[in-house]
């Protein structure tokens, strides 16, 4: 049993008390007063960090060396997810590509790079931020998820859904969000617009790689980014 920190591993103890203080920043404390939202906050805190992200370690290690569905077979890594257990936005996207099955993180290659911007137009960070995708195994050749891998998948997507409980989705493209939204409407109709699932409001938008080889679109996803920021300044 630690005492006093000192059994603890030093990289553990920093790395929970980064996550202590960007928690209450994103709180709304703004330091070290006595208010009644402060010690509100810090009564709190135990309870709201660990919850969230131990949810998701428990559901990381549940996924396992997953053997679910055939794209196990030819996948590098798992991409299971990153950002902030407790973040108030999700970016939901398709599927790893090739960089992202090397790295076992998501949005890591040219579309991850534009994204990346996307999250920072809005002012936010990936770090504040919870992105994840609709399947976590790349299909080869960057192909289309199929019906079966998708339904392999997707409870591992509402389990992290369930742990973040986030208020907003941004659902990112066709797949995103025709799986999220149960629906074959095409994105384009979608996008630009609010919908409710299970009290989270999905906002649908293109995904960065069709921006990639449609730029005259970005002016789409950024009049969908003033909707998702106004909302979520509301
Ligand atoms: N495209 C996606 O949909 N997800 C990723 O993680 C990377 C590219």
């Amino acid at each position: 049993m630690a005492r006093n920190g000192q059994d603890q591993d030093p990289a553990d103890i920093l790395g929970k008390t980064c996550d202590t203080l960007r928690y209450m920043a994103e709180a709304g404390c703004t330091g070290f007063d006595c208010s009644g939202k402060t010690i509100e906050i810090v009564k709190n805190l135990d309870r709201n960090l660990s919850v969230a992200a131990d949810y998701l370690k428990e559901l990381r290690s549940l996924l396992g060396d997953c053997q679910r569905c055939k794209l196990c077979k030819e996948r590098t890594n798992i991409v299971f997810g990153a950002g902030d257990p407790e973040a108030r936005l999700v970016f939901v996207g398709e599927g790893p590509g090739y960089d992202e099955d090397q790295q076992g993180e998501p949005f890591v290659g040219k579309a991850g790079q534009l994204l990346t911007k996307i999250i920072q137009a809005i002012n936010l960070t990936r770090a504040q931020v919870y992105i994840c995708n609709i399947i976590k195994c790349r299909p080869p050749g960057n192909r289309n998820p199929a019906s079966d891998e998708i339904k392999a998948c997707f409870p591992f997507l509402e389990g992290q859904l369930d742990a973040i409980k986030p208020d907003f989705i941004c659902a990112l493209g066709t797949f995103a969000a025709q799986t999220l939204l149960d629906t074959v409407d095409p994105i384009s109709r979608l996008r630009g617009r609010f919908f409710d699932l299970r009290g989270i409001k999905v906002m649908p938008t293109y995904h960065p790689a069709y921006l990639l080889r449609n730029p005259e679109k970005k002016r789409d996803v950024w009049e969908d980014m003033k909707k998702l920021m106004s909302m979520m300044d509301a």
